[in-house]
């Protein structure tokens, strides 16, 4: 068994951005600004901006933190977009998701302008990635793609099993891992909460992607000899012996699946740091392609 370390691989794509923006500066351009809209005060939230926030500053990014107030109005919350659409320095704006219960993200993703949105959320995105044309792809997704390239997975007429349909995860990776791209070419099952027979399912897969948000609901004896696992899955499991009063639990049942598998991500460690390294791959193509 093989660790898909994220930490190792991230860090080497936020190296080689370092270098190309630093050199972008030393020629008098711009630098990428990620402009992040925090509401509320979540503490998994504030945790995932904050990691994104440290992570434009180790790489030479511009970023602007917004926090608002839970009771924000959506059209305030809309008329911040606006504003961020229009600021010419901005490059990337991102939302914070989950959002207020009286908040529509839907309202809230169409309004970001196309051309900032690097979470990729955005119905231009989505459509433009569904047809394999250039554009932002959703980061969490991108870094699983990254990662698998990172360690150059074969994918090629593997059959991956995609557990999760959500916009964010399930359904844009089911679309990359079956495009006609190098680490691609997959044939892809979606299991979801309707699926009979999980578990047959899982035990055609010679790729596992996790992204249900279940704690280890994925079992050793769901898993082929050999298959590559990937665990998107980070529940916070109440632990009053940890400083931080909890810890961390993939969808892997890690301790007992990772022994059958050729490759697997480890939580934390693996999926996470990759979701912000392609969050800064996707600002700085939106900062290079506009200036
Ligand atoms: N919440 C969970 N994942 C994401 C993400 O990739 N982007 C945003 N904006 N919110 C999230």
């Amino acid at each position: 068994m093989q660790i898909l370390d994220g930490r190792k691989a991230a860090q080497a794509i936020k190296d080689e951005l370092k270098i190309t923006v630093a050199q972008r500066v030393v020629e008098g351009k711009k630098n990428p600004h990620l402009a992040a809209i925090l509401v509320g005060n979540s503490g998994a939230s504030e945790t995932y901006v904050a990691a994104k926030v440290k992570a434009c500053e180790e790489t030479g990014f511009t970023s602007t933190l917004i926090r608002l107030e839970d009771s924000i109005s959506e059209n305030r919350l809309l008329d911040k977009i606006r504003d961020l659409n229009h600021d010419p320095d901005v490059d990337g704006i991102l939302v914070q998701l989950p959002l207020p219960k009286h908040i529509s993200s839907k309202n809230v993703i169409n309004t970001i302008d196309a051309d900032k949105d690097v979470d990729g959320f955005h119905p231009v995105s989505v459509g433009k990635m569904v047809e394999g044309l250039p554009t932002f792809i959703p980061a969490t997704p991108y870094g699983i793609m990254l990662l698998l390239e990172h360690y150059r997975i074969d994918t090629k007429g593997k059959h991956a099993i995609v557990l999760g349909r959500s916009n964010i995860v399930g359904r844009p990776i089911s679309i990359l891992l079956s495009g006609q791209t190098p680490r691609g070419n997959c044939t892809v099952t979606i299991c979801h909460s309707h699926t009979k027979d999980i578990k047959e399912h899982c035990l055609q897969g010679d790729i596992i992607v996790a992204a249900i948000g279940i704690p280890e609901f994925v079992k050793a004896d769901m898993v082929k000899e050999g298959a590559v696992v990937i665990d998107v899955g980070i529940t916070r499991i109440e632990d009053a012996s940890k400083k931080s009063g909890f810890r961390l639990r993939g969808d892997v049942d890690y301790e007992n699946v990772s022994p059958k598998c050729s490759w697997i991500t480890p939580v934390p460690g693996g999926v996470g740091p990759m979701t912000i390294a392609a969050l800064m791959k996707n600002t700085f193509m939106s900062c290079a392609e506009n200036n």
